[in-house]
């Protein structure tokens, strides 16, 4: 996700723009950029960092101008750099644009344009738009409207764009597909950003744009809107917005961490796209093919994370060992770093981070190193320490994850490590053709299923209520998802200060079911594959004991649903990938937990998002 921000008035746009953007920075915040229009030229400011550094930049220069364009970055194409920071303008110096969005075929039209002596200073598929439709501009000799909306009707992919033309900056054009964009209509003046925070508080009059249409805005002027495609003019339907700035940066939704939960089937998606190819039966990895070789003669993993991160690399180990056959050990980043391991030339680590600043992982990384290991990272953060650190990596393209408790990263990791397990398998020719393409076929279907999980919020909600006041809870599970009752145990904990652990389900008779009566809620993650029957015998021993239990099935269950108290059903999919499913319902009930207890759910007590500390 990236913010933008644009205005046109009266007033002088660089305060409006930056305030704008900050109100942003939780869309992504790796750099920034304000494009402002000055006596017939068009005045730059971008730098690689949060805001407030290219505020600073800009501050040391020339800020008039009251027409102007803004944006806050969250990486896609590119690593976070000042040249790859928006603004983005157009060979000739004419046109300018910020872009939320991803332009699925930048690579043809940047092949086309290069084709016509176009060049290029950035890596960005934004860079590509803004030269794509000055082509359109000369080759056609019409306005910028007509040139944008001739352009997108030949790009594919979402956007969210402003754009003016230095030799008309009364008239900013923005298109939406895809991304947000919402519209705020002042007196003499109108607002353009990724949702209304940038310009509550001048104004609650609001156009958001639907996807498909497009609009251009002068100070004084009505707003035009019309249909990319078609050109078709469009009435535009004004809201009086009565959110406040919190709650709309939260989309509506009470906390960051339910706006990210329902976040994952987009951030699966979008950490998949591009690399998971069904139609062609294929996975595309960058980071892997550059060392395949390394990978393919790698005697060992070992995979260091801390929380829940490494609970993603826990449920990587059985999907390693399982498809590529390769010995996976995991590791804590803060056992690891101290207990002088044994490190050999053909081992592999990764290094597996969301914000890609946990001190103990980024340690155990530079030991690593030091012991001559190649290190793999999987973050979340572009540009972040470690995924600076480490010699390759994959990105999760999960978005910023604002709430402490970490859902739609973990999933997002999960992603990338099911993927990585099923190429190394193909790249070691550990399993046949028709496996792997079942479940690349199979793993491409999950943001729907996802989707679905989701539709049991409030069946999940209710069985919460029950059990808000438990002083204690357990949480078991079975290879791939025992990884998942721990992690089910950490969000409680963490949320909802409810003391929680998570066990092997085999375990319960070496200790733990001493613990169970009838004030012992117990979750029990039993999908239908997978250990099944002794899932069903490990909830009978619970019930045996007057424990209760609240089980994970798949739909359509027929046996542990005859001994459980409540279940919650998961679709039906492959083993190996119900860990993405079966997280989700244990992510919900520690939120509505969390939140009938009047725990302050994204700001939990003693706990940060980034523990850079030791
Ligand atoms: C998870 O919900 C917690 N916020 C915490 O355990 C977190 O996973 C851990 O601190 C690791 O953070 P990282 O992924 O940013 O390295």
């Amino acid at each position: 996700m990236c913010g933008i921000v644009g205005y046109i008035g009266d007033r002088k746009a660089f305060p409006i723009l930056v305030n704008g953007l900050k109100r942003l920075e939780y869309r992504g915040y790796d750099s920034s950029g304000v494009a402002l229009a000055q006596d017939g030229e068009i005045a730059v400011y971008k730098k690689q960092g949060m805001v407030v550094a290219m505020e600073e930049h800009a501050l040391a220069n020339n800020t008039s101008g009251s027409t102007g364009i803004a944006h806050t970055r969250w990486a896609t194409h590119g690593q976070p750099s000042d040249e790859n920071a928006h603004p983005h303008v157009s060979n000739s110096g004419n046109l300018v644009l910020v872009h939320n969005g991803i332009i699925e075929n930048y690579q043809s039209l940047k092949d086309l344009l290069k084709g016509k002596g176009y060049t290029f200073h950035s890596e960005t598929d934004t860079e590509v738009l803004v030269n794509f439709i000055e082509y359109v501009q000369k080759e056609e000799g019409c306005k910028l409207r007509k040139a944008v909306r001739l352009a997108l009707t030949q790009v594919i992919g979402a956007y969210a764009v402003c754009i003016y033309d230095k030799n008309r900056p009364e008239e900013i054009v923005v298109a939406k597909l895809g991304s947000p964009l919402v519209i705020g209509l002042g007196v003499n003046e109108k607002f353009v950003g990724s949702d209304a925070t940038p310009f509550l508080e001048y104004t609650k009059d609001a156009i958001y744009l639907e996807d498909g249409e497009m609009a251009c805005l002068t100070a004084e002027g009505e707003v035009s809107i019309r249909m990319i495609e078609s050109d078709v003019s469009v009435d535009p339907t004004i809201h009086a917005l009565q959110m406040d700035l919190e709650s709309i940066e939260k989309g509506g939704y009470d906390y960051f961490m339910m706006k990210e939960i329902y976040e994952q089937p987009r951030a699966i998606y979008d950490t998949f796209r591009g690399r998971l190819l069904p139609e062609q039966g294929m996975i595309k990895m960058s980071g892997l093919e550059e060392y395949a070789d390394k990978f393919r003669n790698a005697d060992r993993i070992i995979m260091t994370a801390c929380g829940t991160s490494w609970h993603s690399a826990l449920v990587a180990e059985y999907l390693f060992e399982e498809f590529a056959r390769i010995p996976v050990e995991v590791e804590y980043g803060s056992e690891f770093r101290y207990r002088n391991p044994i490190i050999r030339k053909n081992d592999i680590v990764i290094a597996i981070s969301q914000s890609g600043e946990t001190a103990d992982t980024l340690a155990a990384i530079k030991m690593a190193k030091a012991a001559g290991a190649m290190v793999f990272g999987i973050c979340n953060v572009p540009g972040s320490t470690i995924s600076r650190e480490t010699h390759a990596g994959a990105y999760t393209h999960a978005g910023p994850e604002i709430g402490v408790a970490s859902t739609k990263a973990f999933t997002s990791q999960v992603t990338v490590l099911t993927m990585m397990a099923l190429e190394l398998g193909k790249i070691r020719g550990e399993f046949s053709t028709s496996e792997y393409r079942a479940l690349i076929n199979e793993l491409s279907v999950i943001p729907k299923k996802v989707e679905k999980v989701l539709e049991s919020k409030e069946h999940i909600e209710k069985i919460s209520g029950l059990y808000k006041d438990a002083s204690n809870a357990l949480y078991l599970g079975r290879g791939v998802n025992f990884p998942i009752a721990l992690e089910g145990a950490l969000k409680l904990k963490e949320i909802s200060y409810i003391h929680a652990e998570g066990y092997p389900a085999a375990e319960m008779k070496h200790g733990p079911i001493a613990l169970i009566d009838e004030n012992m809620p117990v979750v029990v993650v039993a999908p239908n594959n997978g250990h099944y029957e002794k899932l069903v015998s490990n909830v009978q021993e619970v019930k045996a004991r007057e424990g209760k239990v609240i089980a994970i099935v798949t739909e359509g269950d027929t046996e542990v649903i005859n001994s459980a108290d409540h279940v919650i059903e998961i679709p039906e999919t492959l083993e190996a990938l119900t860990p993405l499913l079966t997280v989700i319902p244990l992510q919900l009930l520690s939120y509505y937990i969390a939140v009938m207890r009047g725990c302050d759910v994204d700001r939990p007590r003693n706990l940060a998002k980034s523990v850079t500390v030791e």
